[in-house]
């Protein structure tokens, strides 16, 4: 008989598998063209007065025929599955600075586009450079295959200017689905998961910060009753090389944990079509990403936005704590005090 405190399953909407989102694309959610008019004139509202991303405010952007179909694609990410694909974006007729003007002005009914990295960056571009990825390179400049992860603040979005020629998938898993697998199947390996690991921070530091986190990020964590996630597996097995000490039991749970990930039943494919916007809930997606080869002389080409929203009812350990601390809402007004490393 279960006790009490025992953990239980997730329950609701935030649970789902690959069946549930069939490759015909019939879920994906297109503007309607008086939407596009609309959010085409706030584009250039925009670039007019050439507003940075983050001093873009959603408040001096007026979009009424669209707030609607935005406030449902907000609804699913918060309340529904924790993601939405929107298309139709005339990208190649509104050429790249509209296009990025208009992410921003979508983005705004999502939340406060926030820094990326210490680079600064609030508008990234998502493109091979030929950059491998390592514990100090993050994945954003590279065409090799990334792991499941995810990325930092509430929401990323990303808008697709451009289609790989081979690969480039975009893949996506339920961190619950994920949660009650292993809950029910290996739930030896939980306490592992919900204590966490500490994270390389990747060289996106100041000099005098610490190389990895002082403290651990949970796998899986509950803050004020909300499940949340927080995953990367190269930030973490990276902090090995900064004398981090892993035990058996550790090693057991992020490999239970990739290999379920891998599983083609629980992968939902988006693979990204021009003009397609994704959106994603960092605290209950995780995403990754195929292996690529760009066409001669017009690489793949996304636009990404990480969004910030203190509206939201998630606030947890994400990777702007590891990133950009200053700028991490979690750490200012939660943090890592109860998770603290030994
Ligand atoms: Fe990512």
């Amino acid at each position: 008989m279960a006790k009490h405190n025992d953990p239980q399953p997730l329950e609701g909407p935030l649970l789902w598998k690959a069946s549930d989102y069939p490759d015909d694309r019939s879920w994906v959610r297109p503007f309607e063209a008086p939407m596009l008019a609309e959010i085409e004139a706030a584009a250039q509202h925009i670039q007019n007065g050439k507003i940075s991303p983050e001093h873009i405010r959603g408040e001096d952007i007026a979009m009424p025929l669209t707030d609607n179909f935005l406030r449902d694609a907000y609804a699913d990410l918060e309340t529904g599955p924790g993601f939405a694909v929107l298309s139709g974006i005339p990208v190649e007729a509104w050429g790249l600075e509209i296009s990025r003007a208009a992410l921003c002005a979508i983005g705004t009914r999502f939340g406060r586009i926030n820094v990326q990295n210490r680079e600064r960056d609030y508008l990234l571009d998502v493109i091979n450079k030929s950059v491998e990825l390592s514990k100090t390179f993050r994945g954003y400049h590279g065409n090799h295959h990334l792991d499941f992860h995810n990325d930092g603040a509430n929401t990323a979005a990303l808008l697709c200017m451009e289609t790989a020629a081979q690969g480039g998938e975009s893949l996506i898993v339920s961190a619950a689905t994920l949660y009650n697998h292993i809950l029910e199947k290996r739930p030896d390996l939980l306490p592992t998961l919900l204590r966490g690991f500490q994270h390389h921070r990747r060289n996106q530091r100041e000099a005098e910060d610490p190389v990895v986190t002082p403290y651990r990020a949970p796998v899986f964590s509950f803050i004020n009753g909300v499940f949340h996630s927080c995953y990367s597996r190269i930030s973490i097995e990276s902090t090995r090389e900064e004398g981090i000490a892993f035990e058996d039991r550790d090693v057991e749970a992020l490999d239970y944990l990739d290999a379920l990930m891998l599983r083609p039943e629980l992968q939902v494919k988006t693979q990204l079509r021009e003009g397609d916007i994704q959106l994603m809930n960092n605290f209950t997606v995780l995403h990754a990403r195929t292996a690529y080869v760009d066409k001669p002389g017009k690489p793949r080409h996304l636009l990404r936005l990480w969004l910030d929203d203190p509206a939201s009812r998630y606030n947890g350990p994400n990777k702007m704590d590891f990133y950009v601390p200053e700028e991490s809402r979690f750490l200012q007004t939660i943090g890592y005090d109860s998770f603290a490393a030994e």
